[in-house]
């Protein structure tokens, strides 16, 4: 039996291995690591980020840079490494990539840079009042959010969690407006609960966690048809009585002014006259269109 060799032993696969030596000197002279930090970095759209490369590579030569298309603010340099501030990040994704080049040998290491944007509205649509028994739908949208995949949207009815959503297989990078449905059928005892939508936007571990929430949503039940028709004669019997102690007031204002006046004959010619004008628009339908007032106060 012939001994096992890790190494392949045709002459095709030798020479394979020179060239790759020869590609790769630095592999020969003693190897080297490119690293990089934050490998990944959650940065808020347009913010900003500090990415360090560094090397372990012995020699003093050893120039690092970072090769990307986002807008390099400012660097700092020392024995193996080398740091870049990345500016205005308004792509959704990117990779920027550390190159350093030792004693002739060039490594890359990429680092992962997304941005997000926290939602800018979280909005619970209006709900119609309800009648009991029949299903509605709540809508929540989450406005303008980014990265959709980081996003947790749950529907509380009070302390209660109706319904939770996440998004963990959206595709498409950049900004989104999410909407999320959940079925309700009121019941009696839900008239007056209180609805909410909540977003949370978790970008954890290579960034922070938000959490917002929409304005309260109140669950109204309609009234029923009966109960509209009770209100509905409620309110004509209010108004009927309203109508009637109205008239009789008036009624009776007049009366006591009436009392009051002056006998015809001392009154001046122009005061008569104005009493004479208020009482036709006063009296006109009670009193058969008189318009002597002087007739009622006669003994
Ligand atoms: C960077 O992103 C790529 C693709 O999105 C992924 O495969 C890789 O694991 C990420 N690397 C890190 C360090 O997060
Ligand atoms: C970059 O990383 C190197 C090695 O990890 C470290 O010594 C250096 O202080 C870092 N520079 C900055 C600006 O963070
Ligand atoms: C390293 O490269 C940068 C540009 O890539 C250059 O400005 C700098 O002078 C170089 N430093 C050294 C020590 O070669
Ligand atoms: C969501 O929360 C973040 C921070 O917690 C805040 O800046 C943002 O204005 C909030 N958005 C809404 C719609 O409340
Ligand atoms: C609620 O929405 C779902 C899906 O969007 C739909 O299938 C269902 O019919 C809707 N229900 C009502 C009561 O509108
Ligand atoms: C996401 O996709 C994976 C595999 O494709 C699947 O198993 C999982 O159920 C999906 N998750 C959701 C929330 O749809």
């Amino acid at each position: 039996m012939r001994p096992q060799r890790l190494q392949h032993p045709s002459p095709g696969g030798s020479l394979a291995r020179l060239l790759l030596l020869l590609a790769l000197p630095g592999a020969a002279q003693g190897s080297f690591e490119v690293s990089v930090s934050p490998e990944a970095a959650m940065v808020e759209h347009g913010g900003s980020v500090w990415i360090n490369c560094s090397t372990t590579c012995q020699n003093p030569a050893a120039n690092g840079s970072l090769e990307t298309s986002l807008t390099k603010a400012d660097s700092k340099r020392g024995p193996g490494w080398a740091a870049f501030l990345l500016v205005a990040i308004t792509e959704w994704v990117s990779a920027p990539q550390c190159y350093f080049t030792c004693d002739g040998d060039t490594k890359v290491a990429a680092a992962n840079i997304s941005s997000y944007r926290v939602p800018e509205r979280v909005v619970l649509e209006p709900l119609p009042e309800m009648e009991l028994g029949r299903a509605y739908n709540l809508t929540c949208w989450v406005l303008n959010v980014a990265p959709v995949t980081h996003l947790t949207v749950t529907l509380r009815q009070g302390g209660r969690t109706l319904h939770m959503e996440t998004f963990q297989n959206h595709t498409g990078i950049g900004p989104n407006d999410i909407p999320v449905t959940h079925e309700i059928t009121p019941r009696r005892w839900d008239h007056g609960q209180e609805i909410t939508c909540h977003a949370a936007l978790d970008l954890m571990p290579h960034g922070p966690h938000f959490e917002n929430s929409s304005s309260v949503v109140e669950l109204q039940e309609a009234e029923s048809l009966t109960a509209k028709i009770i209100a509905i004669s409620a309110i004509a019997t209010i108004s009927a009585t309203l109508l009637s102690i109205l008239a009789w007031g008036l009624a009776q204002r007049d009366r006591s002014r009436r009392k009051a006046r002056p006998e015809p004959g001392e009154a001046t010619s122009s005061q008569a006259n104005f009493e004479m004008a208020q009482a036709s628009t006063e009296d006109a339908p009670e009193e058969g269109g008189s318009l002597n007032p002087a007739e009622d106060t006669s003994p």
